[in-house]
This record gives C-alpha cells, structure tokens and sequence, in this order.
C-alpha cells in the first residue's frame, strides 16, 4: 500500500513536468501563429546571430523580460491548475501530496533564470540558457530531447518548425520535428515508382527536389494534372565520385535505387546485386557524408536509405535479400558516429517495376514515409507485416550496441 502510493505520487510528479513542458511548447507555437504573443516572442528571435552570438545585451535582457519570463508564468499557471485538479480529485495521498506541485517547483527555476538573465547577472546565461551557447555542435539534433543542434533549426532553418523547448514530443506529434520547406532533395532511383512518389510527396512539402537517374532522361511529376520538370543529374554505378559537387548542395540525400535479380544466381546477377543495392550506395553515403562540416550543415543535412524489410524478413529472392542485408548493416556501422542523420526506410511490398505483386502503392507509402520523418522517425518502418515492427528494432537495437562495443 505505502509502495504503491508512493509509485503513483512519483508517476504524477513526472506528468507534472510533462503537463508544464507541454504548456511551454503550445504557448510557443501559439505565439508564433497568433500576432499578441509574438510580438512578445519575436523579441526572442532577434536576438541571435547564426553562430548563437547575441546582437546585442540589451535586447537579450529585454527578451527575457518579454518571452522567457512570461512563458514560464504560463507554465506556472497551469502547472498550479493541474496540481489543484489532482488533489481536489484525491488522486494523490496526503503523505506525499508535496509531490503534485514537482511540475511548479521545476517551472520556477526557469522564472529564476529568465529573471536572472533579464537582470544581466554574470553567468546567468551561460548556466541557465543550454540551447542557445555558442561553439562547435557536438552532437546531431536531439531524438526525445531538445539540445543546441536541435534548437537552432527553430531560429535559422525554420521557425515554423521545431517549437520544443525539452522534450521533442509536441513537434514529433505535429509533424514539426523536421521542416521539408526549401530543403534541397536529391532522390535516387527518380524515375522508379517510389521515387517518383516521393518527389512529388516532397515537392508538395516545399522541398526543392533533384531527380538522380541512372538513364539519360529528363523527369517530372504530376500535381493536379499538370507536369512539373524536375531539375534531374544522371548518374552511373562506379560514377559516384561524379556528384561530388551536386551532393555539397544537397541537404537531404535519398538513397532509393535498386534491383532485383529473382532466381537468378549467376556471377554477374550477384555483382549487379551488390553494386547497385548495397556498393553504390555506400559511396554515396560517404560521399555525402563528407560534405558535413559547419554547424549549419550538422543541423540539416541527412541521408535516408531505402534498405526494406527484407532486412529481417524474406523478399523470396536471395540476392536482393544478401545485398540489402549489407547495405542495411553498414548504415547501422556508419551511423553509430555519423556527423548527420541518417535515416532508414524499412518498407514492406508496395506495387512497381521492381515488385509487381506488391500489395501497398507507392504514393501511399511515400505518403507514409516523409509525415513519419517529420515526426523524426529515424527508423520509418512502413508495412503491412507486423512481424517487421517488432524484429526489426530489436535486430538494429542489439547490432548497434554490438557495433558500438566492437568499433572505434
Ligand atoms: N517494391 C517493393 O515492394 C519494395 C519493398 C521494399 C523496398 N523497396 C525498395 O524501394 C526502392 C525503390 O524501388 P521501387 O519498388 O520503386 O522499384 P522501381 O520502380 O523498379 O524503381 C527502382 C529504380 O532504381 C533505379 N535503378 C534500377 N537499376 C539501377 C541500376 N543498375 N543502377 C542505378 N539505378 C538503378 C531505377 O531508377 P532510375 O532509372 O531513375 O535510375 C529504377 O527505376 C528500391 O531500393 C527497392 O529495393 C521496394
């Protein structure tokens, strides 16, 4: 009894920094839609140079006083509200009922600093203020939490998008955890049904999109009926080095080609296997990968690799099997310390040239494919297998611990 009281006065505390948390996150994202608040918030995106400098002091003490402080008064307010309801409720017992205003106590601390900080007082800033520091990004944008990488995207990639200010899981559940507007796209495997379906998808998105064929040809997509040109680069199998140029430009890279060989096991069938769907894409992972060096480029850039299901589950043809496994397994090497996102698309069989017999379409999977990654899936798992959804994190959880324990 004594356990489970104090089991359920901790789970209430928890959520009491949850409902604040989420308070913050909608009081942002109202503000930048509704004109009132942000003229208190826009004081907040004036502040910063792209490298995280202030322009100037006196604007950021100003801010602090406009946006910071009554932002967490909100919080506050609400977080009083929630620890009023729990306790008229008598959801929580007497003994531990201190436990219901968590959410508060956790709330003030940000008053404190936001007051601390309107005040100029010495370091302040530094210790109070983690996602706006200046220096060299450490890591890649935060998955569940906010860190700096993830933040400065808000400011100076779009600031209709990743509104979080802790936890990522209001942007991840509005679709805002990555923004697609004005991202310069670079799609393989263009002029297959999936690729096609996703630069259409993208286009639609805002994004600009660049066809990768590997036939000489121009392509377009079809909105509503009419054609719109698609700015399209051929490429080559062993001519990965040839966009070398093209992929400085890029900020999300697409590695969708492939082929599938059936029955066939003859050498020949077995090198195309692996030069297309696994050896071609390696260097251009890497290729990419290269082109990762400012802050900027950490925050935007990523890579998404079509490897399929067939990384856990069989495609009834071995060699499609065998060199999608490899490529799936290097990206798993590859992004235990990648400089950028890189993301996975595990699909299931949808209809095309490659599978004929698939069940699902691919626009609809498309479709699937770009609202999971604006919820910053970094694993997108779209099928209708259900054994995939629980083989496949399992398989990529345990290899890359094994990965990471083994590599340097
Ligand atoms: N369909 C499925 O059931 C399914 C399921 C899971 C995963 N996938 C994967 O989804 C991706 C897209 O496939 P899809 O189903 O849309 O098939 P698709 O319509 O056949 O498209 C595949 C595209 O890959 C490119 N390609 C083919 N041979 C190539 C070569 N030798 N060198 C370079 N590029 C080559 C071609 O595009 P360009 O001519 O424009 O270069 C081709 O149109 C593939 O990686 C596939 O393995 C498919």
């Amino acid at each position: 009894m004594f356990n489970n009281s104090l089991i359920i006065a901790g789970a209430i505390a928890l959520i009491s920094i949850l409902v604040v948390e989420i308070v913050r996150d909608i009081y942002h994202f109202l503000a930048h839609i509704w004109q009132p608040l942000y003229r208190l918030h826009g004081w907040h995106h004036r502040i910063f140079k792209p490298d995280l400098s202030v322009k100037s002091e006196e604007i950021y003490r100003q801010a602090n006083w406009y946006n910071d402080l009554p932002e967490s008064l909100v919080m506050l307010f609400f977080g009083v509200i929630f620890a009023q309801l729990i306790i008229i409720n008598g959801l929580i017992t007497e003994n531990y009922q201190w436990l219901v205003w968590t959410g508060c106590i956790y709330t003030i601390t940000y008053s404190l600093g936001a007051i601390a900080r309107g005040l100029g007082i010495p370091y302040a800033d530094a210790i109070t203020d983690v996602t706006h520091r200046q220096g060299e990004f450490q890591s890649l944008p935060g998955n569940l939490f906010v860190n700096r990488t993830y933040h400065w995207r808000h400011h100076f990639d779009d600031q209709d998008a990743y509104f979080c200010g802790t936890l990522t899981f209001v942007d991840r559940i509005m679709g805002t955890a990555l923004s697609l507007k004005g991202k310069k796209i670079a799609v393989t495997g263009a002029s297959g049904s999936l690729g096609e379906a996703l630069m259409t998808q993208l286009h639609q998105k805002g994004a600009k999109v660049t066809a990768l064929t590997s036939k000489p040809q121009e392509l377009s997509i079809m909105i509503d009926n009419q054609t719109i040109p698609v700015n399209t680069v051929t490429w080559a199998v062993d001519k990965e080095g040839e966009l070398k140029e093209l992929f400085e430009k890029i900020d999300i890279l697409i590695i969708n080609h492939g082929i599938n060989v059936h029955g066939d096991k003859s050498p020949s069938a077995i090198v195309t296997s692996y030069q297309v769907n696994a050896f071609s894409g390696i260097k251009m992972m890497e290729l990419f990968l290269e082109t990762v060096q400012t802050n900027r480029q950490k925050a935007t850039k990523e890579i998404w690799v079509n490897t399929s299901e067939a990384e856990v589950n069989p495609a009834f043809s071995p060699l499609y099997e065998l060199s999608k496994r490899t490529m799936g397994d290097i990206v798993t090497l590859r992004r235990t310390n990648a400089p950028c996102i890189i993301r996975k698309l595990i699909l299931g069989p949808f209809k095309s040239n490659l599978n004929p017999i698939g069940v699902m379409s691919a626009p609809w999977v498309a479709k699937q494919i770009v609202s999971l990654a604006q919820r910053d899936f970094r694993d997108i798992i779209v099928t209708i297998n259900p054994i995939t959804y629980i083989f496949f994190p399992i398989k990529e959880f345990t290899q890359t611990i094994y990965f990471k324990l083994f590599t340097k």
